[in-house]
């Protein structure tokens, strides 16, 4: 456990908006800070910090919160870590408790583990027992010394426990070798090497740290790739292959690969910002990965069917990152190792330079499906590229493109136009309906995101919801609240929970920041209070706001109470005449 005073002055020391620009670049309008949400895709800023409030919120996707749930959030870590970070960050050192965090422990142990494990591989490439994978290394793939070294490469021996065996030797136990996915367990208690007679990549994260391994079998048998499992600390879709390396590259773009053999080939062939995707497909989280380190992707990924419907399932992905999406049309070979090994790095580098835009992409996608000397399907193609060069936000891009499917079909600009502008008309219309209807639906405004929380009663959850944010913005209030209003008067759970968190910190003279809750409530409870405490409040007429709010919710609880005793009235008049008495709490009752 971390003590409480040591978070609070941690927090106090992480200025919430110093935090944030080390990953996102703010801009200032208004009384708050802007820039493009790095929890979702978007090419115009939703998300906002606010200094005065000390908590961000983002209006497209809903993340908000202080500065602990945004490293939490950013760099994927649990509480503990986060606050090791922002810690390290703000040049304090965490006190460390006597029982340790158990998640902490096991994941250090893992790292630990597979930095061995990584090393052990490595070295045996130089053993007997590794002499097959080395000459698969270096004579099979043709790889250099450089580059089996620069990307760690080695070889996992053939036999049932020589890593178990080896890494027993240096402390480490079943338990670390099945956390780590190193092993496997054969159900009856016994457990063995998961690779075995393979050559082996490591993957590592942009911190350093061997976060799993991928292994390839020497001849053709199956699987041919065999990879670590999710782990406490790998997570194949939120991580890409030899971007470690590739970030520090000064050319000026990304290479997205499939594998990990055609990254390595690239970064031989001096290609050095080549990375892949690792046996998954791209995801959200690689998307925002990329766009972090790079304002240009190009896709290389295999030729074949597979990974053409890949590429076509990515370049959406990647667009809303905001970057420029290219696809390399490789012809000749399978995959860009093979290419490289055929033509060599100079017909690459000129495949690159004429890698099509991803419209161009698409659109000889669209032209690849029709017969154009056939009228009726010439129909159906220009109709097909109308609708996907409407949803084009550049009018140049329009009408650049829209000439050229024109062309393609053979006629004329201006039919291509008109079928354009209608099928951009028919979609702004259903753009225009969608939003109709949520428009005539604004409970469902009023309504937390995640249905987990929705309010019973909104009309007293937004009360409850104003009691939260005065507290949060005077938390002197405490004092004047703490007698008449209790957790269990709450209508929302949550907030129940926050309001009883917050009393209980105020009584114990803590912070009673939103940021310090992070500890204790969950990241989706967190957004919504940040939502909360994002709206706006009159502090110049706090108690009197405060004073509505309670007379608001004691009314509620009073109905509540009559509905389930079957007391009509008796409660809510009381209630009623409270009301009326304590207007404020500057009022009689309280002189
Ligand atoms: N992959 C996987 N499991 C498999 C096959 C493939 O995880 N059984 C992943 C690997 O990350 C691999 C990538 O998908 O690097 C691409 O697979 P493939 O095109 O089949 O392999 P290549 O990269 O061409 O590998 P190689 O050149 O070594 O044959
Ligand atoms: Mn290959």
């Amino acid at each position: 456990m971390i003590p409480a005073q040591f978070i609070d002055e941690l927090v106090a020391r992480s200025e919430l908006s110093d935090v944030v620009s080390s990953y996102v670049s703010l801009t200032r309008k208004g009384d708050r800070l802007w820039g493009l949400c790095p929890f979702h895709n978007e090419k115009t800023p939703s998300f906002s910090v606010s200094q005065e409030k000390q908590v961000f919120y983002c209006f497209g996707c809903g993340k908000g919160g202080g500065v602990i749930s945004f490293i939490m959030e950013i760099e994927n870590l649990p509480y503990a870590e986060a606050i090791r970070l922002l810690a390290k960050r703000a040049g304090l050192t965490v006190p460390e408790g006597e029982e340790n965090d158990a998640f902490r422990v096991q994941r250090e142990r893992v790292l630990r583990l597979n930095h061995e494990a990584a090393r052990y591989f490595h070295d045996q490439l130089s053993q007997p027992g590794g002499a097959r994978g080395a000459s698969y290394l270096y004579d099979t793939r043709r790889l250099s010394k450089g580059t089996v070294t620069r990307f760690g490469l080695g070889v996992a021996p053939d036999g049932w426990d020589h890593l178990i065996e080896a890494m027993a030797e240096k402390g480490f136990d079943k338990r670390d070798l099945l956390d780590a996915g190193l092993a496997v367990d054969n159900k009856k208690g016994r457990i063995y090497d998961r690779f075995r007679d393979r050559v082996m990549f490591p993957i590592i994260d942009l911190r350093g740290d061997v976060i799993g391994f991928g292994g390839r079998v020497l001849g053709d048998e199956q699987p041919k790739y065999l990879n670590s499992p999710d782990t406490v600390i790998y997570n194949k879709s939120r991580n890409l292959f030899a971007l470690n390396l590739a970030r520090k590259s000064k050319q000026g773009r990304l290479i997205l690969t499939e594998g990990y053999m055609d990254t390595i080939a690239l970064h031989q062939a001096g290609f050095d910002c080549a990375v892949a995707s690792l046996g998954t497909s791209l995801t959200e989280h690689h998307a925002l990965l990329l766009a972090r380190y790079t304002k240009e992707v190009v896709i290389a990924y295999d030729g074949d069917g597979a990974g053409t419907s890949a590429a076509q399932r990515a370049i959406p992905i990647l667009e809303r990152t905001g970057v420029t999406v290219r696809v390399l049309a490789l012809s000749g070979a399978k995959d860009p190792d093979e290419y490289i090994g055929k033509f060599g790095r100079t017909a690459f580098a000129r495949l690159l330079d004429r890698s099509e835009n991803h419209i161009e992409y698409r659109l000889a996608q669209i032209q690849k499906q029709y017969d154009l000397s056939d009228d009726e399907q010439k129909v159906t193609f220009l109709r097909a590229c109308a609708e996907f060069i409407a949803t084009l936000q550049s009018p140049v891009e329009r009408e650049v493109f829209g000439s050229r499917a024109a062309e393609a079909a053979g006629v004329s600009r201006d039919a291509m136009e008109q079928e354009v502008k209608r099928a951009r008309s028919t979609r702004a219309r259903r753009e225009k309906k969608k939003q109709e209807r949520k428009n005539l639906t604004p409970t469902v405004q009023l309504q937390p995101r995640d249905q987990s929380m929705r309010y019973q009663n909104i009309r007293s959850a937004r009360a409850e919801e104003g009691v939260i944010r005065l507290l949060l913005l005077e938390p002197v209030l405490t004092e004047k609240v703490e007698s008449r209003l209790h957790p269990e008067d709450f209508s929302s759970p949550l907030l129940g929970k926050a309001y009883s968190i917050l009393c209980n910190r105020y009584r114990a003279g803590m912070s009673t920041q939103l940021a310090v809750l992070a500890g204790e409530l969950e990241g989706s409870e967190i957004s919504h209070l940040a939502q909360v405490l994002d709206r706006p409040e009159a502090l110049e007429h706090s108690e009197q706001a405060m004073e509505d709010y309670l007379s608001l919710i004691e009314w509620e609880t009073a109905k509540r109470s009559d509905r389930a005793q079957g007391e009509p009235q008796e409660s809510l008049l009381a209630a009623q005449a409270r009301f009326k008495e304590k207007k404020s709490f500057g009022g009689t009752s309280h002189e």
